[in-house]
């Protein structure tokens, strides 16, 4: 086969890990073709927009970016340039078809489910010029038993599908519409999968899925998963993200105290603390199934740490239900968090809520919020400092001599390490801990060795 002409792919991906996975899978895909990644938009042939539909303002985002591209590709048609723009993810699952009537410029549509597929939208649509191309069908036989092995140069700290979509309905989320029902990948394929990572340089996987700890390949358990991904050669951490608390099954504790790889940090939304709230959404557990679930967690493993998501002004919140997740946040204390206000999203069953929160109570909920995660944050980090800590070493830091890694609770540590490689794990000492980073020294047993 003749080598396929150079061109030159820009991949903007919103959203969450998935959608960074997917991109890279997208990216692999179209290699062959003879793709190769651009930094910048404006003189790329292809241009594909991995888009969120999680939040209104993540779909927003989206048409203003489509503005943007409206006239870089009238600029380059003026030039005698043919730019493909393509719009992947969720915006484009959920609203296919009105996304192409606003932007009527846009040559690919496609979903989560189909992008195995886009070498053949792309010669569709360069050949039927005009005509767009829409693919956001949920396809009979998964994208993964289609795509190519993984390629590539892996990065030190990689992400791994395994499991897609999602059961759950929370009433807020329009993740089971966009991603569909939960697929968990068989075992062989991640086994496969993660062996490619690791023989292209990758030290830490994280295993991702919309409902992670609902995996149930070939029968498997997320935590069998776990024990067997453990021992593979070369791989010296294991994550995974993100888990829905009543999924946590007694075996997925286990692991955290017994398999050495598993970091000792986890993700587990709670979104709220007040119970009424939790049933509204539909989140299947009670505010103390949560607390007793840290418990066993931290009785498990009493370095644990936890980080989470919430949701601010959810339909019908009232200021006891917002102190009720102050409470909780306060009890249990998160190493990082995420917060949102609520946002109606359509289709979903909270968005024809009958007792909306005004948008003045929710910012201030979230204000008050964020400055208590953000102390509980520092308060972490301050009590890292002095501490000896592993740090996987992922990239070049700002300086030469210094490097960028990672502390089990995913803080970025930089680290003055002239001795040391990209892809060491190393023990640092932590000297100081800033508003975004801890930094450290190799701790001198380390670099004596
Ligand atoms: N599967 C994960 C979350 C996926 S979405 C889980 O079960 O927790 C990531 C986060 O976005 C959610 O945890 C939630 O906090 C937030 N989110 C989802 N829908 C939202 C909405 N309509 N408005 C505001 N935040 C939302
Ligand atoms: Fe959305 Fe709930 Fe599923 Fe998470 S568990 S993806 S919040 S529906
Ligand atoms: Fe967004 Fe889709 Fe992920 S809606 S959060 S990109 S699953």
């Amino acid at each position: 086969m003749p080598a396929a002409e150079p061109k030159t792919l820009f991949i903007r991906t919103y959203g969450c890990q998935m959608n960074v996975y997917d991109s890279e899978r997208m990216a692999e895909l179209l290699a062959p073709l003879g793709y190769r990644m651009a930094a910048a938009p404006d003189d790329a042939d292809m241009i594909i927009l991995n888009t969120c539909h999680i939040r209104d303002k993540a779909s927003e985002k989206v048409y203003s970016e489509l503005g943007r591209l409206r006239r870089l590709r009238e600029v380059r048609a003026a030039g005698g340039k043919r730019m493909i723009l393509a719009v992947a993810g969720c915006v484009a699952q959920a609203e296919g078809e009105e996304m192409l009537r606003r932007a009527p410029f846009i040559d690919i549509v496609l979903g989560p489910q189909t992008y195995h597929r886009l070498p053949e939208m792309i010669a569709r649509a360069s050949r039927v010029s005009g005509v767009p191309v829409l693919d956001i069908e949920f396809p009979p036989i998964p994208k993964f038993d289609a795509l190519p092995a993984r390629s590539g140069a892996a990065s030190v700290s990689a992400f791994l599908s395994v499991q897609e979509g999602c059961d759950k309905f929370c009433t807020f989320c329009v993740v089971p519409y966009t991603r569909g029902v939960e697929e968990s990948r068989p075992v062989d394929q991640i086994v496969a999968e993660a062996e490619q990572l690791l023989a292209q340089g990758a030290r830490e996987i994280t295993l991702l899925g919309q409902n992670v700890n609902a995996y149930h390949g070939d029968g498997w358990s997320l935590a069998r998963l776990i024990r067997r991904l453990a021992k593979l050669p070369g791989l010296a951490r294991l994550r995974y993200t993100t888990s829905h608390p009543s999924d946590m099954d007694d075996g997925l504790i286990a692991a955290h105290g017994e398999v050495e790889v598993l970091m000792p940090y986890l993700h587990l939304p709670v979104q709220t603390g007040s119970d009424r709230v939790l049933k509204a959404m539909n989140r299947q557990h009670t505010a103390d199934d949560y607390r007793r679930l840290v418990e066993r967690l931290r009785a498990t493993r009493s370095d644990l740490a936890l980080s989470s998501d919430f949701i601010v002004g959810f339909p019908g919140e009232t200021a006891a239900d917002f102190a009720a997740t102050m409470a909780l946040v306060d009890e249990i204390g998160f190493a990082s968090a995420f917060s949102f206000k609520y946002s109606p999203r359509p289709g979903t069953p909270a968005a024809s809520g009958l007792d909306p929160v005004r948008e003045a109570e929710k910012a201030e909920r979230l204000t008050v919020l964020q400055a208590r995660l953000e102390a509980q944050r520092r308060e972490f980090a301050n009590t890292c400092v002095g501490r000896v800590l592993p740090v996987l070493l992922e990239k070049p830091g700002r300086h030469a001599g210094q490097l960028l890694g990672r502390s089990p609770y995913l803080q970025p540590v930089h680290i003055e390490a002239a001795t040391a490689r990209i892809g060491d794990e190393v023990s640092a000492r932590i000297a100081a801990a800033g508003p975004n980073s801890l930094a450290g020294e190799l701790a001198v047993a380390e670099a004596d060795a």
